[in-house]
């Protein structure tokens, strides 16, 4: 790719603004100036600009763990920020699409990608990839049957749906572990409703083979490789 394309996707500025700073000598490839904003770069390249690493990726996949209060959607909302904003330099330069939505209460395991393909894979239900939460309940868990084959709730659209086959693993009287495949609007919350129970906590701990870290606070996230992702996301 051209070095003034590379440099002005990753929002340092217009192709213009980067060929003057060429011009004036800002921009040094493998260690040495270079004055042609025109060049080709590879990705093994060393690109410094104004003395500081550019860092470029074909495509980036991070883990990150959300807290409450960020909304899952690529822009703020009402009074809560997009949960983009934790995203810091160098990643935030690219155009992450979130793979699955959490509520803005929930907190977990988000995967962020700039790989549409990848994204694409993740949400289409014909993947049926599961989706593990945490869950604390209001009342004592009983029932849970009911869920396990399948329960009529309201989607998104306040269409009646009934879900597909979840599991639950239950921790003790109060919480559990749900397993679900599909992500319709508050589904794992409607899903409690619908047996006379309320979620108090939801916490999304994996998403396939692909779990939380344990060590990532809230707030932070991970770099990731296509090939974790993958091996993750769709073993069996
Ligand atoms: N189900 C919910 O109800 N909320 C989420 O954030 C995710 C799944």
């Amino acid at each position: 790719m051209r070095l003034d394309k590379l440099l002005s996707n990753l929002k340092y500025g217009s192709r213009k603004d980067i060929k003057m700073l060429c011009k004036k000598g800002f921009v040094q490839l493998n260690g040495k100036i270079v004055k042609d904003a025109g060049i080709d770069v590879t990705l093994n390249d060393e690109i410094l600009l104004d003395e500081k690493k550019v860092y470029f990726y074909e495509n980036l996949y991070l883990v990150m763990n959300k807290p409450q209060g960020y909304v899952s959607s690529n822009i703020d909302e009402g009074k809560y920020p997009s949960l983009l904003r934790l995203i810091k330099e160098p990643y935030n330069r690219y155009d992450l699409n979130i793979c699955g939505r959490l509520d803005v209460d929930t907190e977990g395991l988000v995967l962020l990608t700039t790989d549409g393909n990848l994204l694409h894979q993740v949400i289409t239900p014909k993947k049926d990839i599961y989706k593990k939460y945490y869950v604390k309940l209001k009342n004592i868990l009983k029932n849970y049957e009911i869920l396990e084959n399948g329960v009529e709730i309201l989607d998104g659209m306040n269409n009646p749906y009934t879900t597909k086959q979840a599991f639950i693993e239950k921790i003790d009287d109060y919480s559990c572990y749900i397993m679900i495949s599909e992500g319709k609007f508050h589904q794992v919350k409607r899903m409690f409703l619908a047996i006379d129970n309320e979620v108090v906590y939801l916490k999304r701990v994996a998403i396939g083979n692909l779990e939380l870290p344990s060590n990532l606070e809230l707030g932070t996230y991970q770099l990731l490789t296509l090939e974790e992702v993958q091996n993750k996301l769709f073993s069996k």
